[in-house]
């Protein structure tokens, strides 16, 4: 047997880092043999797999073929004649973090190998929740920064500008067994009327982003009332249809028109009609009178919360009232 002494044969791999659910190339190849190479075995220790298994192996006649089950991500994109035996990993999960190793089956050097690490960067879910503040004198929070699921843990700041000495900001971290990171940056302060409709941002950082995020926030600072329901009444020729808008409008919208049709204009039909809505700040009742004359509708209706009566004549076309503005009384009071 004659054994060449290989005292300059290297195998070069790397260290790769990649975004979840990208593409990882695991390089391996070796140099400075004039061996014959036999087989390439790829070994893994994983989240999902913690023990070290041979997982793939690559010989000249059969090409990549898989151990224990196939993953149709894993592809061989090396050259076996030039002793390149690096893999691509595509749609990269948490689970596959962790090390790699290959080994090359030299004749007549034997094996070598070289360990390659694999790390996974998550970026964060983010998203900012307001916590509907209402008019008053002591602080409270106003709302919520969240980067959820990061890794590594990133950083959540607010941007406060003019506001700076009339807010405080508070952080906290939580990681999971799976080593990513909840991030929650919660913004307090009085609700007063001046600090409505002030501007802030937050802005999340940190290198699972590929830049930083950056997330506008308008501090708005309700009345009590403002967060029941407003009502439309339609009326048409004949029928009604109570509409409620619910506020706020982001976080409620619009919600589900209830449609009253009054199938023959008598006076049998004459009476108070009422619907009501809820939501969860509360329920709101709108009332509405209907007097059939001569064929025509005339209509009053009643704010169940303010008293206020308004009467309508309605004489065939389409059309509407509106009851608002009285968020901005609350802020003038
Ligand atoms: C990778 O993910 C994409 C999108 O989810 C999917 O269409 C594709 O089939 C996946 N590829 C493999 C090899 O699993
Ligand atoms: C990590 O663990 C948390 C909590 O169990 C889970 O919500 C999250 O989806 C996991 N993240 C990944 C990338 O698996």
């Amino acid at each position: 047997v004659c054994i060449s002494p290989s005292n300059s044969l290297q195998v070069i791999g790397g260290s790769v880092t990649v975004v979840q659910g990208g593409t990882a190339i695991l390089p391996c190849h070796v140099t400075d043999t004039n061996d014959d190479l036999t087989q390439i075995t790829w070994q893994r220790k994983t989240r999902e797999k913690p023990h070290h298994d041979n997982f793939i192996t690559i010989q000249p006649r059969n090409g990549l073929q898989f151990v224990n089950g196939h993953d149709d991500r894993f592809k061989y994109v090396g050259i076996f004649n030039d002793k390149n035996g690096t893999l691509q990993l595509s749609n990269v999960t948490l689970m596959d973090e962790g090390s790699y190793t290959c080994i090359f089956t030299l004749f007549p050097g034997g094996n070598q190998k070289t360990e390659i690490p694999l790390n996974l960067l998550v970026p964060p879910f983010t998203h900012i929740k307001d916590n509907l503040p209402t008019l008053g004198t002591e602080e409270v929070l106003f709302a919520t920064c969240t980067a959820a699921g990061s890794r590594p843990p990133p950083e959540v700041r607010w941007l406060t500008d003019a506001l700076a000495d009339k807010v405080r900001t508070t952080t906290n971290s939580t990681q999971y067994d799976n080593d990513t990171t909840t991030t929650v940056s919660s913004l307090f302060g009085v609700p007063t009327r001046e600090i409505n409709g002030h501007k802030v941002q937050c802005v999340i950082s940190g290198d699972s982003l590929a830049k930083e995020e950056t997330l506008p926030f308008t501090i708005q600072v309700y009345c009590e009332y403002q967060l029941l329901i407003e009502f439309i009444i339609l009326i048409s020729e004949d029928s009604f249809e109570c509409v409620t808008e619910a506020n706020p409008n982001a976080n409620f919208t619009w919600k589900e028109g209830a449609k009253l049709q009054l199938l023959s204009l008598t006076a049998y039909l004459n009476g108070l009609y009422e619907c009501e809505a809820a939501n969860s700040y509360g329920i709101k009742h709108g009332q509405l009178y209907v007097h059939v004359a001569s064929g025509k509708i005339t209509c009053s209706a009643a704010w169940a919360l303010f008293g206020l009566l308004l009467s309508l004549n309605v004489i065939g076309a389409t059309w509407f009232f509106y009851k608002s503005g009285c968020f901005q009384k609350c802020l003038e009071q």
